[in-house]
């Protein structure tokens, strides 16, 4: 079911997983979201290529319905998942820097990938109590968090959660605009505003603009390759908005600089727009790109030394890259969709990525964001297959049967 976009253009009925607009009908491809390459730098990549045409034309229809349906009856979504903000217990009830240390728990992550619960615009829901169970159960893994966008007012929740609980934890910001709309991008960045005016810089990392903008503009248009002239017409509207959110932080006159980029599927990086950000973040995701799990992690990091890395690293501003997203999931919501190719959701799976990603990707100086916190119940029922079961905790914030690798 072939939905229109705001030019009044057929296109096919994909949809972002990272979507935060429950209403938008705005699309791009779920599956091969995160590698399908132009770059063809090796061979994997090309086939992965070829098979994401195929796939491209074949899953489009279902997922079109899917997302149809799940808009009829998304009235009754907000607020439906319950949570259980109770698992971590304090000492104080008051008092929630003084929470109890679960010992499962490492810091060995660089840093996770993280949005709040019930944040998705205009559902919004969310609970500082839920942010400050999050900031504390997270700040046991990790010093670094970044979120997807700035709506429902999330980064102040993030930040007055992290004040609260007195953890050292830096939060990467998010923006996460609509080619079509020029007001989600307003929104959220007078919000990012507020929440610096409010709570300053000292736990504030950057601030990324876009979440797969790139990826959604070509597929709206019909276009596959960032680097071609209708890649580049996106990127100079993304710009625009980067140098906005650049000029309102400036006017802030702070004392530290906010590092200002964004983020993208790991092939849809443009060329002119990785030249005015001062970092980029990109989703790389091996069960996506059918890599069986022995070689997931060693491919994780060749896809981002070659297509992005390397990339970067020719430019005259040489922009920092991190791994924005990589994981891996541990079920589907259908048993038909648990495996991609010789990739298998499963919980030992995941236990095997983390066993193999996490330290070697420290020891190797890689800046990457562990997707995800926690499974979201609102992909699961939005999107089906394994998109809302990646996370290290289930929705109910109770951990995996994983064990957190020791660096
Ligand atoms: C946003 O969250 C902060 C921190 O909890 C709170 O002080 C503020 O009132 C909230 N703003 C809105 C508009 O809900
Ligand atoms: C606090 O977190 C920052 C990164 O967010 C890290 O560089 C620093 O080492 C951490 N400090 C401590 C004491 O863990
Ligand atoms: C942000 O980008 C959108 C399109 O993506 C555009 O409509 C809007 O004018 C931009 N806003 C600013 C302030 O740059
Ligand atoms: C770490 O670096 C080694 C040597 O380059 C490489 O073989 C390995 O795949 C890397 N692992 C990760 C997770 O970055
Ligand atoms: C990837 O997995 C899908 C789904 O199982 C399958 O249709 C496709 O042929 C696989 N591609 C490769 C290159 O293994
Ligand atoms: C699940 O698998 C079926 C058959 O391969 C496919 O048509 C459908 O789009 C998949 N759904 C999701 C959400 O992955
Ligand atoms: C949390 O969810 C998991 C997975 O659904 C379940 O196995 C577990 O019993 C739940 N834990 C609690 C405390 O509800």
């Amino acid at each position: 079911m072939p939905l229109n976009n705001a030019y009044g253009q057929q296109q096919q009925g994909y949809t972002n997983v990272d979507q935060p607009y429950s209403n938008q009908p705005f699309t791009s491809s779920a599956w091969l979201e995160k590698e399908q390459s132009r770059g063809k730098r090796s061979k994997w990549i090309v086939i992965g290529t070829l098979v994401a045409v195929v796939i491209l034309a074949a899953v489009g229809i279902a997922v079109g319905v899917t997302v149809a349906k799940s808009h009829s009856g998304s009235s009754t979504k907000s607020g439906s998942s319950s949570s259980s903000p109770s698992t971590v217990k304090q000492d104080d009830p008051n008092d929630p820097s003084t929470f109890q240390k679960d010992d499962r728990l490492v810091k060995s992550f660089y840093g996770i990938a993280y949005t709040p619960e019930n944040s998705q615009y205009p559902e919004c829901g969310n609970k500082l109590e839920d942010v400050i169970t999050d900031i504390q159960l997270l700040s046991q893994l990790t010093d670094q968090i970044r979120l997807y966008g700035g709506d429902c007012n999330q980064s102040a929740l993030v930040l007055e959660a992290i004040k609260q609980t007195k953890v050292n934890m830096s939060v990467w910001l998010g923006n996460y605009p609509i080619p079509t709309d020029p007001t989600p991008y307003e929104r959220q960045r007078d919000a990012i505003i507020d929440a610096i005016k409010t709570y300053g810089t000292d736990h504030v990392a950057g601030v990324t603009v876009g979440n797969e903008y790139i990826l959604n503009w070509l597929t709206s248009n019909g276009a596959d390759d960032p680097n071609s002239p209708i890649g580049n017409v996106g990127a100079q509207m993304l710009l625009a908005n980067v140098t906005d959110t650049r000029n309102a932080i400036e006017a802030l006159n702070l004392d530290k600089k906010i590092p200002i980029g964004t983020a993208d599927a790991g092939s849809f990086f443009n060329t002119e727009l990785l030249q005015n950000v001062d970092f980029g973040m990109s989703n790389i995701h091996a069960w996506f790109a059918n890599v069986s799990i022995d070689q997931s992690a060693g491919w994780v990091n060749d896809f981002f030394q070659e297509t992005n890395v390397a990339v970067a690293n020719a430019l005259p501003n040489q922009p920092k890259m991190f791994i924005a997203e990589t994981g891996w999931p541990t079920a589907s919501k259908d048993v038909g969709n648990e495996s991609n190719g010789p990739s298998t959701a499963s919980e030992p799976n995941l236990q095997i990525f983390l066993d193999t990603f996490v330290c070697q990707a420290n020891k190797n100086g890689t800046g990457y964001f562990f997707f995800e916190y926690f499974d979201e119940t609102w992909k699961d029922a939005q999107f089906g297959g394994v998109e809302g079961h990646w996370g290290l905790f289930y929705s109910n914030r109770t951990l995996k049967d994983i064990k957190i690798p020791t660096c």
